[in-house]
């Protein structure tokens, strides 16, 4: 498709100084009357709200499992309409958000190129997002600009309709649903050995770019006695701003680059791949890493309980004889992406109580 002009840049007064605040300065500015209203930040999930959105996503998978159960949920937001804008690559984000739409009723329409949207003609991105706003109730954006699902937060949160947007990757920033989503695996994995407080969870591969795992960090705030594990190479380790978050809530993390020295100790190993999509040079490009992969001959060295993690997709981090063994919870995990997305839709759209009425 021909672009046939750049995309036009709009001048809006205000929202510099406002992304250069810190972002515990702004959270009440994506809350509506005392709830979360648009989803941007990891830092906005507080522990009851996890909680309260695990017990959901239980419940919705349960009414999902009967034919009359699954009628209820899609009586629940028949009248709500979502824009699906993902303009960067995305399989399980993308379907794991759209069938959690189709779940609770929700109709959904989608844009997965900005090749594909009146941009090619110049339009800005702003404006085009204020047109979804036009149509539709929910915008989830998938973007590789960081900070771009909170700009078009802000930017619609001051019109006469301010819709909710969902942040389903910002860049190599921020992925709040991932780690909700990676929040209610590991909540499910350790139920029979005491639940998500003092573990020992171990974040391996790209850290410096993987946005799962810094988003992921930032929820740790909320559990009690945990120790994290940043094992990377030299080149990928974990960014200083989220050492420094870590530091401020006294979570204690330990650096390594020797991957087997640290698995018999851990309760969880999250595996993530070299984001080369963010790549400054060709340096990090051909090398593998291979060190940092999670082969068949480590099932022997992990804890019978250790549940291993990965946001995917893989290339070459876990070795798919891996697959097979129970503590491999990846494939379960994606699949906790649509019923805890679910649970957060039926969140923003007010309909827990009527979930939650349907156990009680
Ligand atoms: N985990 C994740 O974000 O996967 P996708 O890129 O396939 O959406």
């Amino acid at each position: 498709m021909e672009q046939y002009a750049e995309p036009t840049q709009q001048e809006f007064e205000g929202w510099e100084e406002f992304y250069s605040q810190l972002v515990d300065e702004k959270l009440d500015f994506f809350q509506s009357e005392g709830r979360l209203f648009d989803i941007i930040f990891a830092q906005q999930f507080e522990r009851g709200f996890l909680d309260l959105l695990c017990n959901l996503a239980d419940m919705i998978r349960v009414l999902a499992e009967t034919g009359m159960g699954q009628k209820k949920l899609r009586n629940l937001l028949p009248h709500k309409r979502v824009m699906l804008y993902f303009v960067q690559p995305s399989t399980r984000t993308f379907l794991s958000f759209q069938n959690a739409c189709h779940i609770l009723g929700l109709n959904v329409s989608e844009i997965r190129s900005t090749q594909t949207s009146s941009e090619v003609k110049g339009e800005s991105p702003e404006d085009t997002i204020r047109t979804f706003a036009s149509y539709v109730n929910l915008i989830i954006s998938r973007h590789p600009e960081a900070g771009f699902a909170e700009k078009m937060a802000w930017v619609l949160n001051q019109t006469e309709r301010p819709v909710p947007v969902i942040n389903g990757g910002s860049g190599p920033d921020q992925h709040p649903t991932q780690a909700i989503l990676d929040i209610y695996t590991l909540e499910r994995e350790f139920r029979n050995v005491g639940g998500l407080d003092g573990k020992k969870i171990a974040m391996v591969g790209d850290l410096r770019r993987g946005r799962t795992v810094r988003s992921l960090s930032y929820l740790m705030k909320n559990y009690k006695d945990n120790t994290l594990y940043f094992v990377s190479p030299d080149v990928f380790k974990m960014k200083d701003d989220i050492k420094n978050f870590l530091n401020k809530y006294n979570i204690p993390f330990i650096e390594t680059d020797d991957f087997e020295s640290i698995m018999p100790e851990v309760d969880a190993i999250y595996m993530t791949r070299i984001q080369n999509e963010y790549s400054e040079g060709p340096s990090s490009e051909a090398e593998t890493y291979p060190e940092f992969h999670f082969k068949t001959k480590h099932l022997s060295m992990i804890q019978p309980h250790c549940a291993i993690l990965h946001p995917l997709p893989r290339r070459y981090e876990i070795d798919v004889v891996v697959d097979k063994d129970p503590r491999a919870a990846y494939w379960r995990q994606e699949r906790c992406g649509m019923w805890i997305r679910a649970a957060l839709i039926a969140h923003i759209f007010r309909v827990e109580e009527e979930i939650f009425r349907e156990f009680s």
